[in-house]
């Protein structure tokens, strides 16, 4: 077709320009095409591949209507807009373009802090030097026309070269999630609940993880299972036989949860966990992340289950400034997360960041960047600042708690007799507060003297006893610590009614080990006393 003068129309740009204050990178067209003008949008034209190369950099859905297409760019950071403001111009055709007015940008410079201007194509890079670099001071970078004129650069190498848009999008380029997955294949610990990934495995070994390191969880776990190997069972335990089953792993509500959540599933789901991530949330102790781990390692759905170390790999990985603490920074972590993850394979992705986090990308020390199979996309290793993320805002000091703990035994044949007359005193701690209805030895606030401890060995009647120091312990719990310092008071027996009187009970060690949950808090004195192996 020829082109005549007469067929020129002066045009003004019809169509705003689409950004927002998260706006992050400016993507910049000549003018809208015939296509465009009429849908008022930008790229409209179906046979243009803006849309496609975009979606997929950004591991996205191709986005449809006008209203997909412009949630598409705001939840992606991407502002959009074109260097002419009006000009004469023979339908669509670039090439035909005269009388440029330009557009002027300082209204989404000013709106958003945009990190990298690109112009899609030669027409718009050439009007954007000529007119308006001068005016941002702001160099533009070119990419490749994904107009349907530029028909020599397939689909695949458009977006080869549209990825760099990634890098101040701090986005996850596309093709990362299976990188991952490759080393992963290879890499994956071998763990118990790997081997057989049932909801119910799933489920359990997930919230013993909660706080605690896969070393530990093995033991709990395998005894846990060979106990109560269906969520039946767990339905129908007693409490005092499940906290002795959590003995050591802290937290002990979790425990609490779950036999409680067992029992709704008995209930409401005839014994079978649901395979949906909404009712998934809706059992007790079951979180975000429990319920993206079940969902996606279970049952294969494409959810993310992000953890402490999916969230500082991905830190690194995108060199996140916001403070890690921040449900809005962890929440777009997780969206990147998920962006990235091939949705064919979502719990062993999910479960290789979680090794990858565990075993290389490290929390402590200098992570192992060179066994890292995202080593050459981390933006905190191109940076050598891989130790500065993630960003943690300064901790509250923890509050100290002293304590005075008596470890009280009662040998009736006195010391160096017979040890299976031993008996020793528990008390059940209250229902309410830190470890609720867990047992403790007797124990009083304070930092207790030898002579004060022997003052208090008198007032609760105690005679013919022997004091003698068991030292000092700690444990940290998250926002307490304790300070403890131990005596052990061996008597032959107790005055009549102290037991009572006191809410204590005396039990064989033996007893105490196997059926007495004693939190981890007291591990010193039950090593002292032989109420653990090791
Ligand atoms: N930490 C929490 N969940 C885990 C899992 N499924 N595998 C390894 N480490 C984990």
């Amino acid at each position: 077709m020829s082109l005549k003068t007469g067929d020129y129309k002066r045009i003004d740009h019809p169509i705003p320009p689409l950004y927002d204050k998260d706006s992050r990178v400016l993507i910049l067209g000549s003018f809208p095409s015939v296509k465009s003008r009429e849908t008022a949008f930008f790229y409209g034209h179906p046979q243009n591949r803006f849309w496609k190369t975009l979606a997929g950099v950004l591991s996205a859905d191709v986005p449809v209507t006008v209203g997909e297409k412009a949630a598409f760019l705001h939840e992606n950071h991407v502002a959009v807009w074109d260097v002419i403001k009006s000009c004469d111009i023979i339908g669509s055709s670039d090439s035909s373009i005269r009388n440029v007015v330009p557009n002027d940008l300082s209204e989404i410079l000013e709106g958003a802090d945009i990190r990298r201007i690109y112009c899609n194509g030669g027409k718009s890079y050439e009007y954007y030097q000529r007119y308006i670099e001068d005016k941002t001071g702001i160099k533009a970078a070119r990419l490749p026309s994904t107009s349907p004129a530029n028909a020599s650069y397939s689909l695949g190498r458009l977006m080869e070269e549209w990825r760099v848009i990634c890098g101040p999008l701090k986005a996850a380029p596309a093709g990362i999630g299976q990188v991952l997955l490759a080393w992963y294949d290879y890499n994956a610990r071998l763990l118990p609940w790997r081997s057989d990934p049932s909801p119910y495995h799933v489920w359990i070994s997930e919230i013993m993880l909660q706080q605690t390191r896969v070393e530990a969880v093995l033991k709990y776990y395998d005894r846990w299972m060979s106990e109560l190997p269906e969520i039946k069972d767990l339905a129908e335990v007693e409490e005092d036989r499940l906290l002795k089953l959590w003995e050591g792993l802290g937290y002990y509500n979790r425990a609490r949860n779950l036999k409680a959540a067992a029992l709704d599933v008995m209930e409401r789901y005839d014994g079978v966990l649901p395979g949906d991530y909404q009712e998934l949330l809706s059992l007790k102790g079951i979180g975000e992340y429990t319920a993206g781990a079940i969902a996606s390692i279970a049952f294969g759905i494409p959810v993310p289950a992000v953890d402490g170390n999916g969230l500082r790999v991905f830190s690194r990985r995108l060199g996140e400034e916001g403070e890690i603490g921040r449900q809005a920074v962890k929440r777009s972590l997780a969206h990147e997360v998920f962006r990235a993850m091939p949705k064919d394979r979502p719990g062993d992705y999910n479960q290789a960041l979680m090794d990858l986090g565990a075993r290389v990308c490290l929390p402590k020390g200098q992570p192992l960047c060179r066994m890292c199979p995202w080593e050459s996309v981390c933006q905190a290793h191109k940076q050598g600042r891989e130790t500065e993320y993630p960003v943690k805002a300064g901790k509250k000091p923890r509050r100290v708690e002293k304590k005075t703990v008596f470890v009280i035994e009662v040998v009736p044949g006195g010391t160096g007799s017979e040890d299976s007359e031993r008996k020793i005193a528990l008390h059940k701690r209250p229902s309410a507060g830190l470890l609720p209805d867990l047992w403790e030895f007797p124990n009083v606030e304070g930092d207790f003297s030898s002579g004060q401890a022997e003052k208090l060995a008198r007032r609760w009647g105690l005679s013919d006893y022997r004091i003698e120091s068991a030292g000092k312990g700690k444990h940290v719990f998250s926002h307490i610590e304790w300070q403890m310092t131990g005596f052990i008071v061996s008597v032959r027996e107790l005055p009549e009614g102290l037991l009572e009187e006191m809410g204590w009970v005396a039990v064989s060690p033996e007893t105490a080990a196997r059926d007495y949950a004693i939190p981890s808090a007291f591990e010193y004195l039950k090593r002292k006393m032989r109420l653990i192996k090791g």
